[in-house]
């Protein structure tokens, strides 16, 4: 009975303890949901692909970009390499490793990793893909995270080679660093004795990239075409939302997605002046373009070359107007040549350079401040003569491709994904 009592009472004040205890958890699980749900909460466009999932990555993206600007504040460490560290952590990779041979090399002096698929029979020639991975060209590694499951997919799935180039990155190389990377690089590789080595087929070999990495690639992709020096040529360029001009911050998707995550206008405005290494204080004035405003007559020669309101489809330009300062701020365009400068901005080549560029792949998405720049380099490839096709994701947004691997898996990402290879395997 006693024994009977005690226990009673003990568990009865156990149960007190438990409710209190209860009540205390279900309050702080109240307000830890609350908090992250504020933090995390973004109003998306209802037609983009999966967007819990997104605001989620934003929410991470957004809390590792916090902590990098602490850390450069507090002097610790320059935020890009905070960045840049968690965006090359290593993710279990799904691509198993048979007949492939993975190597850490250099190529025409710069690193570069080797994805090389080793299935055919001795002496058979292979395709070859020279990849750019995308990272705003600061972040990224071809040997890290996405881009190195990316590099053996390719390889296995189009039984090819691929070099994904380690150019260098900001913050301690600017333009034009990363395009001479990649440019060498190619260059190097291009070499009918290199792809011998190799056994590439010097008729099937391709340029590619990503975002920065798609505008590298597009950049070399004319440098290439019009270098006599150079005796194999690209037989195509694959360009996967890539990051094309300077001149105007306003295009139509520029003014739909500048707060659509994971690039934000500002920040990609950001990588820009970090690449062309320019007055970081320039960017809300180059957000309203008045680097380019209409009294600036060295512009002019440019203009054509991102005219939206003609190169665009009507569906694209419903609703949004041009923005045009009459007058800007003419220290910007005179302390940044880089911004004239088409290996920075290969949209403002002229058409007998575009003329002479292989076959295009681009593929453009809805939700992406960069819609735009792939869109009108399409239409201007295509004015100049060149094949073109435009692979458009309606649900698609910027940097999905490699958001189709651990541990994400968009399913956008993967349909992506999907189309890039089938194209390159029917192209290349
Ligand atoms: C970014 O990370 C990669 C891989 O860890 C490293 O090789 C590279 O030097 C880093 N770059 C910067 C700018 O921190
Ligand atoms: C843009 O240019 C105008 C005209 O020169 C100037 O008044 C304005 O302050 C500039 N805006 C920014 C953000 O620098």
């Amino acid at each position: 009975m006693v024994c009977h009592f005690a226990r009673s009472s003990h568990s009865s004040c156990h149960n007190r303890r438990d409710t209190t205890l209860m009540k205390g958890a279900f309050a702080l699980t109240v307000l830890l949901a609350a908090t992250t749900a504020y933090y995390f909460y973004i109003p998306l466009p209802s037609t983009i692909s999966e967007p819990w999932k997104l605001m989620l990555i934003d929410g991470v993206f957004r809390g590792i970009m916090h902590v990098g600007r602490l850390a450069d504040s507090l002097g610790i460490c320059h935020f890009l390499h905070v960045v840049n560290f968690s965006m090359t952590l290593d993710a279990p990779d799904s691509v198993s490793s048979e007949n492939l041979l993975v190597s850490d090399t250099t190529v025409g002096g710069v690193n570069a990793r080797i994805c090389q698929w080793t299935g055919g029979s001795a002496g058979e020639l292979r395709r070859a893909v020279v990849f750019f991975h995308g990272g705003g060209w600061a972040l990224g590694s071809g040997k890290k995270g996405a881009y190195a499951t990316l590099c053996k997919k390719m390889a296995k799935d189009l039984k090819a080679v691929i070099l994904s180039v380690e150019y260098r990155l900001a913050p301690e190389a600017h333009f034009p660093d990363q395009f001479e990377d990649a440019f060498q690089a190619s260059k190097h590789f291009l070499q009918p004795e290199v792809l011998a080595q190799y056994s590439v087929d010097p008729e099937r070999v391709g340029v590619s990239g990503d975002s920065a990495g798609g505008n590298l690639a597009a950049a070399v992709a004319q440098q290439v075409a019009t270098d006599s020096s150079i005796p194999v040529k690209f037989k195509v360029q694959s360009l996967i939302y890539p990051v094309l001009q300077t001149l105007d911050f306003n295009t139509p998707s520029y003014q739909q997605n500048r707060n659509v995550p994971i690039l934000y206008r500002p920040l990609m405005v950001w990588f820009w002046l970090e690449y062309l290494d320019a007055d970081r204080g320039f960017l809300p004035a180059m957000i309203m373009n008045n680097h380019t405003a209409q009294d600036l007559e060295q512009v002019d020669p440019f203009r054509a070359a991102v005219d939206w309101t003609a190169l665009l489809p009507p569906r694209f330009t419903e609703g949004y107007e041009p923005v045009v300062q009459a007058h800007g701020t003419p220290r910007i365009v005179e302390e940044v040549p880089g911004l004239l400068d088409v290996r920075a901005s290969p949209l403002l080549a002229e058409r007998e350079v575009l003329t002479q560029t292989p076959r295009a792949y681009i593929l453009t998405c809805e939700h992406d401040v960069l819609r735009d720049d792939g869109l009108m380099y399409g239409r201007r490839l295509e004015e100049a003569g060149v094949a073109v096709t435009s692979d458009y994701y309606e649900d698609g947004f910027h940097g999905c491709l490699t958001f189709s691997f651990w541990p994400t898996f968009f399913t956008v990402g993967e349909r992506a994904l999907r189309n890039y290879i089938a194209w390159l395997d029917q192209n290349l």
